[in-house]
């Protein structure tokens, strides 16, 4: 079977068992704060688990695009150096949500593996969980009696809490799990070794394909477990290990989804794979590392210098690293794969093929700005290792840092270089150099957060009820709360069963307002979503948690903030009528003072299109288009109409439309809008630039904000008007004072020279001839300090044995300048360096220089002619 076809196998095996197939959410998670990128199949589905939701359907089954590299699931070391871990895999995975339970999640597993697959029977082991006595859980014997009906009791092997306990991350859904291995081993080897004893030993032959989780409890931030109220089925099975292990293979990637990319970079520098054991670790990371980094960008994380962008950075510049190093890549090649992926993923995430030259471009970018400082750093870096003494074995924290921020190595990448030539880092002393400066740029302190306390104890409603598409105004009341810790103050998160305030989600910032029960008000001064949930921020927690509270949202704010997420769809339609439709959006922000807007597009507005832009959203402004709002549209049918989507959304089977004459902008979204468009009363396009590789950011005012921008414009155009004089063309008027000031400043140049050379002539016929030495010691005018420079240096030049003092008045400011030939700073007794800083002293001021040339300032000008006598003084 090819890929293509175990992965439709699959999905249809579990929609013959009665499972929605559903798409796979975004690899970058923006939804769930406690996470960074999707690390397992089940993160989508967080919320059913913990009865914050309630499913539309009881089961369900999908292949999930998913990142082991950050948190509690980090598989990032081991990718390339073995053969079957990945930083992105797809996960295939089947949901039961408190419908059925173990039973049916091992029987089906069993009869996808064995007789669908064909997989043989004696190459499986399976594990189930051995208790954990810390926590008080007891062993899985339920899983080991269905698994013992099918198969041979000592193919079932008990496992620990570290194999057999799985935990989506430090806190939530978890539960006991049963694990399928297989076994790949050639027979001859097999009959050596009993493959029982290499489950769980790291063997890339003896393999874990399938994770079957029985969630049933959630994990808290106490560290305790919580029993959830119904139980659940979770499955994963990497979809790279199973096609391995049904194509007969030896390694993940030799099987037909990593083959082609293997081929493509080897063919490209001309080198066998299966050759040198470093050049298919290269291969291998860079077969990896590209699917990882193409997929995030096509789900909108562009590579940054923060958090899930760093991330994708990181592993971006690994591969570059790689590729340089082991595969002598010199320019960028990791962009040049992305092609082949797109073909590849075409049917099944089409996300990639659809933004290719956004992909390819950004990528591209990236890995030029990379390579340009991999050399200077590599180099960096071998210098630190060769200057190490021998018996220094860890590269500096401080040192590591300095690579770090200077030429942007990241940390594993300076660790493993190091590691290429037994070296380790000091990884502490990087993080406390890395701390310094998090410090220094205050960034804000980690969140901390207690877990939920619950208020209305007959609470049957699944999180909040929004209305407030409608309603600005409702009655609440709190369903639970609890404290945070944010950049060290402590907030309240309070729930509420119904609200009018929207939370931040779409790029529209989140509502703010008040609670208000028995004449009492709490503040909420912001309001934002975790997964579905929508949580209230307050400072104050309310006196009385269990009153009936009415609920206000600030409306003032609430409008402006509209017009600007109305303004911004008119925005996104004119800008694919006047570029293209290659323009797709790539962020946004919205709140009550303007707008950003974020797109792909590759080349700088020109001011036309930006008019025109502008002329465009007007004109939809002054049509007074009514809103017209869909809920509730099957995806597909919203989709067939036209409707944008956002790449890296998460949508459910049925959407909000939001319609602005149907002709002209449809969008999914979930944001507020104004009932028509006059409302915005006119837009206002104040910044075009560039944010990144690709990507083009507009800023813009609607309404007042856009009325009062151009006000303070046009006084400054009036005022500009009035100093001119009122000039019947203010441009041209302006042209012509600059040229004129250009003409003048060379005039007075070329008059201060003259000055200057007529000086220097004056000086030279009042020498003073002394000893050998011909001496100038003279209070002299300049206009500027160039100028007195020039004099002497010319001095210099046509007098022999010089020893000039001049005491200038630069433009009412004093200076000195001593200058004295070499030839008389060679025998040591005349220093220019110590003479102005003795003469300094007469103008108040201090100076120095080498022992041929000085020059000092001060502030007192009458001093001038002191200096001149102090200096005929020390000549003497
Ligand atoms: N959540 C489990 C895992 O990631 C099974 O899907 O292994």
């Amino acid at each position: 079977m090819d890929a293509k076809t175990i992965r439709n196998t699959f999905l249809e095996f579990f929609k013959d068992k009665g499972h929605e197939i559903v798409p796979s959410a975004p690899m970058v998670n923006r939804t769930d704060p406690t996470l960074m990128f999707t690390n397992a199949g089940m993160n989508q589905f967080k919320d059913y688990f913990l009865g914050n939701q309630t499913p539309k359907f009881k089961r369900v089954a999908d292949t999930q695009k998913c990142l082991r590299v950050s948190g509690k699931h980090n598989d990032l070391e081991e990718v390339g150096w073995d053969t079957y871990h990945h930083t992105m895999f797809e996960m295939l995975g089947n949901w039961s949500f408190g419908d059925y339970f173990k039973r049916e999640a091992i029987t089906w597993a069993w009869e996808l593996l064995t007789e669908v697959y064909g997989l043989p029977k004696d190459r499986i082991y399976v594990t189930i969980f051995g208790g954990d006595k810390k926590e008080s859980l007891e062993v899985d014997h339920e899983a080991y009696h269905h698994w013992k009906e099918i198969i041979a009791e000592d193919r079932i092997l008990y496992g620990s809490k570290k194999d057999n306990f799985w935990e989506m991350g430090d806190t939530g859904p978890c539960g006991p799990c049963s694990e399928i291995h297989i076994d790949l081993r050639p027979v001859e080897e097999r009959k050596k070794v009993r493959g029982e004893t290499l489950v769980n030993q790291d063997h890339p032959l003896v393999v874990e394909v399938w994770n079957l989780v029985f969630i049933q409890f959630n994990r808290l931030t106490s560290g305790d477990l919580e029993s959830l109220p119904e139980k659940h089925v979770d499955t994963g099975m990497g979809f790279e290990r199973l096609c391995m292990a049904i194509q007969g293979k030896y390694s993940n990637y030799d099987t037909d989804v990593f083959r082609p990319l293997i081929d493509l970079i080897t063919e490209k520098v001309d080198m066998k794979y299966g050759g040198d054991e470093k050049t298919d670790i290269a291969a291998r990371v860079i077969a990896d590392h590209i699917r990882a980094i193409a997929f995030a960008i096509a789900d909108g994380q562009l590579p940054s210098n923060t958090g899930a962008g760093y991330v994708i950075r990181r592993i971006l510049r690994r591969a570059v690293r790689y590729g340089f190093t082991f595969l002598n890549f010199e320019d960028p090649f990791l962009c040049q794969l992305v092609p082949s992926l797109c073909e590849q993923f075409a049917d099944i995430f089409p996300e990639i093929k659809e933004q290719e030259a956004f992909v390819v471009r950004v990528i591209q970018e990236e890995e030029q700005a990379f390579l340009k400082t991999l050399e200077i750093g590599l180099k960096r870096l071998a210098q630190i290792r060769e200057t190490l003494p021998k018996d220094q074995k860890v590269i500096d924290g401080a040192v590591a840092f300095e690579l770090y921020d200077t030429y942007g190595f990241p940390l594993d990448l300076t660790s493993l270089i190091a590691r290429e030539h037994g070296l380790a880092v000091d990884e502490t002393g990087f993080a406390a150099e890395m701390e310094k400066q998090k410090n220094r740029s205050k960034a804000d302190a980690a969140k901390e957060t207690g877990d939920w306390v619950a208020v209305k104890e007959d609470d049957t409603s699944q999180g909040s009820e929004f209305v407030g598409y409608d309603a600005l105004e409702s009655t609440s009341q709190l369903v639970k709360y609890r404290k945070i810790k944010q950049k060290n103050r402590e907030v309240y998160q309070l729930v509420l069963d119904r609200t009018p305030f929207y939370a931040e989600s779409g790029g529209q910032v989140g509502d703010t307002g008040y609670l208000e029960a028995n004449g009492e008000k709490i503040p909420i001064i912001d309001t934002q979503k975790e997964n579905e949930l929508i949580v209230h921020l307050s400072p104050k927690l309310p006196p009385n948690p269990k009153a009936t509270f009415k609920s206000v949202v600030d409306a003032r704010k609430r409008f402006l903030t509209m017009n600007n997420h109305s303004a911004t769809h008119l925005l996104h339609a004119a800008l694919r009528e006047v570029l293209g439709s290659h323009v797709e959006q790539k962020g946004s922000l919205v709140n009550d003072e303007g707008l950003r807007f974020d797109f792909s597009h590759f080349s700088k507005m020109t001011t036309e299109e930006i008019q025109s832009v502008e002329h465009r959203v007007n004109e939809k402004v002054r049509e007074n288009i009514a809103l017209e709002e869909r809920k509730a549209v099957p995806i597909e049918e919203a989709k067939a109409m036209g409707a944008m989507a956002l790449f890296g959304e998460k949508y459910g089977d049925e959407v909000r439309m939001i319609i602005f004459d149907k002709d002209y902008s449809l969008e999914l979204c979930g944001g507020t809008h104004v009932p028509a468009t006059g409302h915005i009363g006119f837009f206002k396009i104040i910044g075009e630039g560039s944010v990144a590789a690709g990507v083009r950011r507009i800023e813009a005012l609607t309404a007042e904000a856009a009325e009062r921008y151009v006000e303070r414009e046009e006084q400054v155009l009036n005022e500009v008007r009035s100093i001119l004089r009122h000039p019947k063309d203010i441009s041209q008027a302006i042209q012509t004072l600059v040229q004129d000031k250009q003409r003048l400043e060379k005039e007075i140049e070329r008059i201060h020279q003259e000055q200057a050379t007529g000086l220097k002539n004056d000086l030279i016929k009042k020498i003073h001839h002394m000893n050998g030495k011909n001496v100038i010691i003279e209070q002299v005018r300049l206009p500027h300090g160039d100028a007195l420079k020039k004099v002497v240096f010319e001095l210099k030049q046509q007098v022999e044995n010089l020893f000039a003092v001049l005491a200038a008045d630069i433009n009412g400011k004093p200076q000195i300048a001593v200058m004295i030939s070499d030839a008389l700073v060679k025998d040591g007794q005349l220093n220019a360096g110590n003479i102005v800083r003795e003469l300094a002293k007469e103008i108040k001021g201090g100076g120095g220089g080498q022992p041929f040339y000085a020059t000092a300032g001060g502030k007192d000008l009458s001093g001038l002619s002191n200096v001149v006598e102090k200096a005929k003084a020390i000549l003497q």
